[in-house]
């Protein structure tokens, strides 16, 4: 049945849980379970976090009337900032390296946004310290939510991804997979099934992705060993980490759009890959279990040249 709507912003969330079976099919014991983030109406799991931190400063006055948003991503969360702000009538500007892709700055001007460049040998961590600047020379104009350091970035997936998955699959759930950018998914997430186990309900394995390389085309998810880790990070929050190569996780994505008909982006295969290893070890222990992965985005998102890119180069 149709869902009717009264505004764009009540289409975040309440993303589909989809069972892959042609890629998990070594390991029949093992349920694995993907979550369809592309399914928000930005096409990423970055809507939820933009929604939650806009409605949140709206509402205690950090965002008022006549201030614009300004942030530093050229990625997801600046389609969910360049939306909302389109639906709910607020500026925004988003800093990001010059290089980015076309199609990238495209995507957020269509909403009205505007872009300021940056130095593209710095990279995003470049994007952050020029946005950080031109907030502290006039701090009135702007609101920053800061995705890094902001908590309801987290606090978006602890009310709202983490309780569909529990309402989903119950007790059947042992293991969730999340990809780490700004850390929001799995900070939010892993919080929320800590307390399900201390509540009395199943302990849920929370298992953070990394790229195994500082330089990497897994996009939107961070090398932390080499980046400025962000503020709202907890190590202890998830119970394991695994590091996958860009290699790994671009061959799942060709899987993904191949065998199960989902055309996801590099960051949702590397966890599917992680996804699959887990299973693959459940399998071989003799026990069952339940593995969730989350699906950020759509792999068109990326039909642009990136910098590592199999047949183009910048
Ligand atoms: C494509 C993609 N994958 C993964 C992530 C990581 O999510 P989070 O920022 O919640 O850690 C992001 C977020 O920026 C993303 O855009």
């Amino acid at each position: 049945m149709s869902r009717r709507l009264p505004s764009v912003v009540e289409a975040v969330g309440n993303t589909p849980l989809l069972r892959l079976h042609r890629v998990a099919k070594a390991t029949p014991d093992v349920e694995v379970w993907a979550k369809l983030e592309f399914a928000n109406p930005g096409g990423s799991v970055k809507d939820r976090a933009a929604l939650r931190m806009i409605q949140r400063a709206v509402a205690d006055g950090r965002l008022t009337t006549g201030k614009t948003l300004i942030d530093s991503t050229s990625g997801n969360t600046g389609v969910a900032y360049s939306l909302f702000g389109a639906a709910l009538g607020i500026p925004v500007r988003l800093v990001i390296p010059s290089n980015v892709s076309k199609a990238r700055k495209d995507i957020v001007r269509a909403f009205g946004t505007e872009v300021v460049f940056s130095d593209p040998m710095e990279g995003s961590d470049g994007a952050i310290r020029l946005a950080r600047e031109i907030v502290a020379k006039d701090p009135d104009r702007y609101f920053y939510p800061d995705q890094y350091s902001n908590p309801d970035n987290p606090a978006a997936h602890y009310e709202g991804t983490a309780v569909e998955l529990l309402d989903a699959l119950g007790d059947r759930l042992t293991h969730f997979v999340a990809g780490l950018g700004t850390t929001g998914t799995m900070m939010g997430c892993a919080r929320r099934f800590k307390e399900h186990a201390q509540a009395g309900g199943r302990p849920i394995t929370c298992v953070a992705v990394e790229p195994s390389e500082a330089l990497h085309g897994l996009e939107g998810l961070k090398h932390l060993a080499s980046s400025l880790v962000p503020p709202i990070y907890d190590p202890k929050a998830h119970d394991r980490t695994l590091r996958v190569t860009t290699e790994d996780g671009w061959d799942m994505a060709d899987r993904l759009v191949r065998e199960e008909g989902l055309h996801v982006g590099h960051s949702s295969g590397a966890s599917v890959f992680a996804a699959l290893q887990l299973a693959d070890e459940l399998q071989k222990a003799g026990e069952g279990g339940c593995v969730v992965a989350i699906v950020c985005d759509r792999g068109d998102r990326y039909f642009a040249p990136m910098k590592w890119e199999r047949r183009y180069a910048w």
